[in-house]
């Protein structure tokens, strides 16, 4: 069957009822997304002769997704997040914004509420015998290199098995386990006490990775450790960094690595002083550069919804 209808004003029509675009009522922008979206899915079925088999599969595939509450797993697999930073990047060009610390992905794995504490914060609540002790320290500055005060940086990443407290299958870990916040003094200086994550792997069962196995890829990401920094003064940057030697750096199903966002991780002692649980540990420093305000504001910050938990 290979018959082309798009174009016909039965159909066009049928795009113009379903957005009501007859009428005066309604979000005028939901209506203008509506009339895309469905007019290029009309199109591509169409030009690709989808069948109806392949389009009940695709709606109840949608149903499995949200029961799996997997959609914002599935946009950061499909590179959809990934793109928006593509363009957040773009935009910034275009604004002379360039040389600060790159964004990448914030996943769907945050959780709001960790504790904020001032210069120094150690987040491992929960003990975990496979990961050895990990120190992340650095500087905020801004775009002119002087330190930040004030700014928060906050951090989340998984434990041993890949897995984030609060998202946890197992229901192991304590709320915000290896998640935590930290408040800048004078000198910009933040300091996280943690353990090493270990790369995080989609649900096997999953929505997200039933799709990633018909399109034969996997669904794993480098092990890696996420970022907001918040100040009033610059922008809220949203980044992460990945644990330097893991296999799949430039192999992450998110699409989150960039060149910048891989420091070195420098082998220490003097960990039990620190409070650590054995005296050998890793160090990783990485400083964050953040970018103007735009006109007095943060013209790119994102409202999603977010996990949230009480203190
Ligand atoms: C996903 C998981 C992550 O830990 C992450 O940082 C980004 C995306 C995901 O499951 O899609
Ligand atoms: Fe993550």
């Amino acid at each position: 069957m290979s018959v082309k209808v798009f174009d016909t004003k039965e159909v066009q029509d049928l795009l113009k009822a379903a957005a009501n675009l007859g009428s005066q009522d309604g979000n005028p922008r939901a209506k203008q997304i509506v009339q895309r979206l469905l007019g290029d899915l009309f199109k591509a079925i169409d030009e690709l002769d989808m069948t109806p088999d392949e389009i009940w599969a695709g709606v109840h595939y949608f149903n499995k997704l949200g029961q799996d509450g997997e959609a914002a797993l599935l946009a950061a697999g499909l590179g959809l997040e990934k793109y928006l930073d593509i363009r957040m990047d773009a935009a910034d060009r275009e604004a002379d914004i360039n040389g600060s610390t790159p964004r990448t992905i914030e996943g769907p794995l945050y959780v709001a509420g960790a504790p904020v504490r001032e210069g120094v914060s150690k987040i491992d609540l929960d003990p975990d015998a496979h990961s050895g002790p990990l120190v992340i320290h650095g500087t905020v500055t801004g775009p002119d290199g002087k330190p930040v005060a004030d700014a928060v940086v906050e951090c989340w990443h998984a434990n041993s098995k890949g897995f984030y407290s609060h998202f946890d299958p197992t229901g192991a870990q304590s709320e915000f386990n290896l998640r935590g916040a930290v408040k800048t003094g004078a000198d910009g200086k933040y300091e996280f006490r943690t353990l090493m994550p270990v790369g995080y792997g989609c649900p096997p069962h999953g929505a997200t990775q039933q799709l990633l196995n018909v399109l034969a890829r996997h669904g794993n990401r480098p092990a890696h450790v996420h970022f907001f920094v918040i100040t009033d003064k610059y922008r809220k940057l949203t980044t992460q960094i990945n644990i330097e030697g893991d296999p799949l750096i430039w192999d992450d199903f998110a699409y989150a690595t960039r060149e910048d966002l891989i420091p070195h991780v420098v082998e220490k002692n003097g960990g039990t002083a620190l409070g650590m649980k054995a005296d050998p540990y890793k160090d990783i420093e990485f400083n964050f550069e953040l970018t103007p305000l735009v006109q007095g504001k943060d013209n790119q910050l994102v409202n999603r919804l977010r996990a949230s938990a009480p203190t």
